[in-house]
């Protein structure tokens, strides 16, 4: 498993704990930045890591803003990506598991180190369902991009 990191200033401290946490666990992780406090544009980080989960060097992604919004929506205006902002452990795993989200957003100034790294967690720990329910679903999610509705 490999996943790519991304965050704004707002939570460069929360993404390198998180790769440090990763690390230590012996999951392989690409940095796509940013790499100081200065204050930049969370929609490039965004971009980065999205472009890494979508061409299948990363596994998946984690995206870390100040409130984890707008890496969130950012990451969502990006064809073939289903990023979730989650700010508790039931819907890490939930969006794994019925929603087969390719990409976490965690908001820096929402949730403690201790929660954000739990949510990490919860979200790596659980595989897509596989459920012909949640399949379905997905697809019709995914068609929304082409404006081409499934129903
Ligand atoms: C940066 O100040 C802040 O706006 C950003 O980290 C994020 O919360 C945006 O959604």
């Amino acid at each position: 498993m490999i996943i790519a990191l991304g965050s704004d200033h707002g939570a460069f401290e929360l993404k390198n704990i998180i790769i440090e946490h990763l690390q230590q666990k012996g999951i392989k992780t690409i940095d796509c930045g940013t790499n100081s406090v200065d204050s930049c544009d969370y929609s490039d980080y965004a971009q980065k890591v999205c472009a890494l989960v979508n061409n299948g060097e990363a596994t998946l992604g984690i995206l870390v803003c100040g409130t984890g919004i707008g890496m969130s929506m950012a990451a969502n205006k990006i064809a073939g990506i289903r990023c979730a902002l989650c700010g508790d452990v039931f819907s890490a795993k939930a969006t794994r598991s019925h929603n087969d989200a390719n990409v976490l957003a965690l908001g820096a100034r929402v949730v403690g180190v201790g929660l954000a790294l739990e949510i990490v967690d919860a979200y790596l720990g659980t595989p897509f369902s596989g459920e012909q329910r949640h399949a379905r679903r997905i697809e019709k999610v995914m068609k929304l991009e082409t404006n081409k509705s499934l129903q």
